[in-house]
């Protein structure tokens, strides 16, 4: 474990080196260029034509290659600055040309669900909607308040709360639909064992946080289609004592992403250098953990810094919100991103695993970025991964994945 971890490191570094070079060549091209304005983050589409003036063809000139071209019609001004568009939206894929000198191709399929079977989509999101705000009023009711809490593992912590949330989350799902099959992360697998669709629910995720009454908590639900999302909403908690404020956001496949109503995108930032990331790690502080140690390492040296917020799904809502360019983690399960890769994906995002491979919320990694700086960082990310991958420490296969559900 000792030595693999150790090549690991020595891989990473190495990476390391020559992304610094790349960040130095970038810099200098960059400081030719016109200053480049602080902006919000919101509404970040108007930013976009902005930074493609200033930025983009800068890169595109000194390394020759497309920084991060994409076949989305939201982002089809990129054609006006002479990148060729690629396969039609249609295919529902993406393809990125590396922003790095390697120039690799990355093509991921969305994760997001292709067809709705033969539920109504608005029942569905009816349903998910009031299931995520009705989690969200039992929160709400016991912030703050006095909380019996247990322990799952060492540091891995339950309360009161995440299980009387699941309960009256489930009460919502379990009315409509009696026979879809469900996966709670407190009660586990329920419901119709034949049903295509798979209601993934976190009733609490960032329940450390709330336990200390730390802001950055929220409740998701989300509804799969075949193992793919086709509905999902975040009630996010902010504020603090004295303060708490929720917002919610919610997205369905093909539709877009929303935030209390508004939609939202992804960022436009188009370098690694200029980008501020949020990662996680997760209770159990094994070789994936320690892998990321390293990353974040890596990409607090190379960023405007990487935050560590503890709540997967607020971490991905912040993605789609362009608020941070993007996000990774190793060993999430299905509730812990069901819903928030969906509302990443539909703002924009592309998601993908940390080894750069297609992504379902079965798997056990996920980076979602803003896609245009993507490839930069599976630079860096994707030989730290394969490198856990070889070393058969942390396996690739689907988890918590109901015996019998079929994926499409
Ligand atoms: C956790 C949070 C945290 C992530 C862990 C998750 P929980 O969920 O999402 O950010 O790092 O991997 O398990 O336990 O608070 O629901
Ligand atoms: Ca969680
Ligand atoms: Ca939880």
């Amino acid at each position: 474990m000792a030595r693999c971890f150790a090549g690991a490191k020595c891989e990473l570094a190495s990476v390391a080196r020559s992304l610094a070079k790349q960040t130095r060549r970038s810099l200098d091209c960059n400081a030719a260029a016109a200053p480049i304005p602080f902006s919000s983050p919101i509404p970040s589409h108007h930013r976009s034509k902005l930074h493609l003036q200033s930025e983009a063809p800068c890169l595109l000139l000194q390394r020759g290659v497309a920084a991060g071209h994409f076949n989305r019609t939201s982002l089809g001004n990129l054609s006006s600055s002479g990148v060729k568009l690629g396969q039609s939206v249609e295919e529902r894929k993406w393809n990125l040309v590396s922003a790095s000198m390697q120039a690799s191709v990355q093509t991921a399929a969305k994760v997001g669900a292709r067809e709705s079977g033969s539920v109504p989509l608005e029942k569905l999101v009816e349903v998910v909607t009031n299931a995520a705000k009705t989690g969200a009023a039992v929160v709400m009711d016991r912030v703050d308040k006095p909380r019996t809490v247990d322990f799952k593992g060492a540091t891995d912590l339950v309360t009161d709360t995440d299980k009387a949330t699941e309960e009256a989350i489930l009460e919502v799902i379990k009315e409509a639909f009696p026979d879809h099959l469900v996966l709670g992360e407190e009660g586990g697998v329920s419901g119709g064992p034949n049903s295509d669709y798979l209601w993934c629910i976190d009733p609490l995720d960032g329940t450390t946080n709330f336990a200390h009454s730390y802001p950055c908590f929220a409740v998701s639900v989300a509804v799969l289609w075949k193992g793919r999302p086709i509905a999902g909403s975040v009630v996010e908690f902010a504020g603090g004592p004295f303060c708490w404020v929720t917002r919610t956001f919610s997205a369905t496949a093909g539709g877009g992403a929303f935030c209390e109503g508004q939609r939202i995108h992804v960022s436009d930032t188009e370098s690694v250098q200029r980008s501020l990331l949020v990662t996680g790690f997760g209770y159990e502080h094994d070789d994936a953990w320690a892998t990321n140690i390293e990353l974040f390492k890596h990409f607090t040296d190379v960023t405007r810094g990487v935050r560590r917020l503890g709540a997967a799904a607020v971490d991905l809502c912040h993605v789609a919100l362009g608020l941070v360019d993007a996000y990774w983690e190793y060993r999430l399960k299905p509730w812990d991103v069901a819903a928030g890769v969906l509302i990443a994906e539909e703002a924009g995002a592309l998601v993908t695993r940390m080894d750069g491979k297609d992504f379902t919320v079965f798997d056990r990694s996920v980076i979602a970025s803003n896609g245009k700086i993507h490839p930069q960082l599976l630079d860096v990310i994707r030989p730290a991964t394969q490198k856990l991958l070889d070393s058969g420490k942390f396996v690739d296969d689907l988890w918590f994945k109901p015996d019998g559900y079929q994926l499409k």
